[in-house]
């Protein structure tokens, strides 16, 4: 550490302590209060975010849902939510402070006067809290509620204070529908006052892949058609559908992941450096990606149902047998893709990307594989081990970053072997992660957009997956193809990796 340098306090850098700053004092306002997002992350993200201090002095909460419970009864489930799902230990003085700005309405939205109730509590609170009229307002309810909420809210008398909007994913179910979600928002909300969720933009490995960019000099200049032969990015879960038949029949892994986690990573790591890193520099950069991506051919791409197998020593049944799934089911919970950008920096390079559910562990990589020397000098044996340089961004379950290097094993002659330099964030920063939500939340109470979708990006995501779905119809493709469950993916995956000499990563 240099002389000049304070030295750097890693738990409070984590914590979000040092930072941009507290925001304004707020009430937010969470719609589907009762619901399992609420539950298991919205209510443990402010948890924290109140043990941190990051939270405004002047604070509250209102939660609306449906189903009619008191106050009370509203904090005491929250409060066991918080304690089954909080990151952090449980401290009663802390909660006893978040909770005395938390009140709750029963309200369904439906038309413009059922929100007479709701902004009459809402200015009770913010009267009894002092939260200024600044509001956010967060639609953690399902897609078919949203235009009514929304269209409810827009109406609410201004305060003086400003306003912001969370939407929750799934953002319209194709372009056609997100295309009128967005009209209809943005007929009533300006797009800085919208905050559209990709909660992988939240976690720190992610934002991370900006810094590890475009804060090293090394990569930069290798980060191209030149050096890097393909990039893999796998977000594998080794879950199946649990008790969201319904909302899965109607979305498989292409709407579900591709469409925004996959396609945002993808966004990310080609992306151009922006001149700087705002929320409108770095969006139009990561829309210019999505705009030269090329139409995957119908061989480019695979999509699979899973059948029976054993994941991680269980065995699980086939898809087609989970609970309200039907038996002729055509849903895919696999997809892979070979996808081609079209411009300077990345012609040639394919980047092949894959989701499924129940495969053989739960993981999110990006793999950036270097191309291999031109020439070995070496005398090779049989037993050598030389691959080409990996960089592998690992961003869940253990967030780090590692570089495969081949290193001569120890003794007389030349003997190679692919060695691994890690960066794992465990190891090398103290405190824990915060939660993406923890993130996304305070960046919204700042007004910072920057790990938010824009209108515009959300539309492009959708195009590419319309013209990938509507292949499929007009191919006679719409069968999935099978795999075990517990594997990686259907063997057709493999193929297409194998046709130009190359394959999925397994470790
Ligand atoms: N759960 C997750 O991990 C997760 C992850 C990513 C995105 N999301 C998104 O977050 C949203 C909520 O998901 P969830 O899992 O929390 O769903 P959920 O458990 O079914 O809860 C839905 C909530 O919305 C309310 N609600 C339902 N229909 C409504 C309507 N017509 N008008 C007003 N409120 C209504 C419900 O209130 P009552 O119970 O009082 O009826 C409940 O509080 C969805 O858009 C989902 O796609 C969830």
């Amino acid at each position: 550490m240099s002389a000049d340098k304070p030295e750097l306090d890693e738990d409070a850098l984590l914590a979000g302590l040092v930072g941009p700053g507290t925001p304004d004092p707020s009430t937010l306002v969470i719609f589907g209060a009762s619901g399992d997002l609420s539950r298991r992350k919205l209510l443990p993200a402010l948890y924290a975010l109140a043990v941190n201090g990051l939270l405004p002095d002047a604070f509250a909460v209102l939660g609306v849902g449906r189903k009619a419970i008191s106050n009370e009864a509203f904090q005491a489930e929250m409060r066991s939510a918080v304690e089954e799902h909080t990151r952090l230990p449980f401290d009663e003085a802390t909660w006893e402070g978040l909770a005395s700005g938390m009140r709750y309405i029963a309200a369904e939205l439906e038309d413009e006067a059922a929100g007479g109730p709701v902004t009459d509590a809402l200015r009770a609170l913010e009267a009894e809290h002092g939260t200024q009229g600044n509001r956010v307002f967060y639609l953690a309810i399902p897609p078919a509620a949203m235009e009514n909420v929304v269209g409810s809210v827009a109406t609410w008398r201004p305060t003086g204070g400003w306003r912001r909007l969370i939407v929750e994913k799934p953002f319209g179910h194709d372009l056609a529908s997100a295309r009128q979600l967005n009209a209809f928002i943005l007929e009533r909300f300006s797009e800085d006052e919208v905050y559209r969720i990709d909660h992988y933009l939240g976690k720190e490995t992610v934002q991370n892949l900006a810094v590890l960019r475009f804060a090293n000099g090394i990569f930069e200049p290798v980060w191209n058609r030149q050096f890097i032969d393909h990039v893999q990015i796998t977000v594998a879960e080794s879950i199946g559908i649990g008790s969201r038949a319904a909302f899965y029949e109607e979305t498989g892994a292409t709407r579900d992941i591709f469409q925004n986690h996959l396609l945002q990573l993808l966004a990310l790591t080609a992306m151009e450096p922006a001149a700087d890193f705002t929320a409108d520099a770095v969006r139009n950069e990561k829309v210019k990606v999505f705009k030269s991506l090329e139409r995957p051919a119908s061989d480019e791409v695979v999509r699979g149902q899973y059948g029976p197998g054993v994941v991680e020593g269980v065995e699980t049944i086939a898809y087609r047998d989970e609970e309200a799934v039907a038996q002729d089911s055509t849903t895919e919970t696999y997809f892979a893709a070979e996808l081609h950008i079209d411009n300077w920096r990345w012609a040639g390079t394919p980047f092949f990307v894959r989701c499924g559910k129940r495969l053989a562990r739960r993981e999110t990589t990006i793999a950036i594989q270097f191309k291999n020397v031109p020439h070995l000098p070496f005398a090779l044996d049989s037993d050598d081990d030389v691959r080409p340089n990996v960089l592998l961004i690992h961003i869940q379950p253990d967030e780090g970053v590692s570089m495969t290097l081949n290193a001569k094993v120890p003794g007389h002659g030349v003997t190679i072997r692919t060695v691994n330099m890690d960066f794992a964030y465990g190891g090398s920063f103290r405190a824990d992660l915060p939660e993406a939500y923890e993130r996304l939340i305070l960046d919204c109470m700042l007004g910072d957009a920057i790990l938010f979708t824009r209108a515009d990006e959300v539309e492009e995501q959708w195009t590419l997956v319309d013209a990938i779905r509507a292949s499929w119809t007009e191919t006679g493709s719409a069968d999935p193809v099978a795999y075990d469950a517990g594997s990686w993916g259907p063997s057709e995956a493999e193929d297409l990796m194998q046709r130009e000499g190359r394959a999925w990563r397994r470790d």
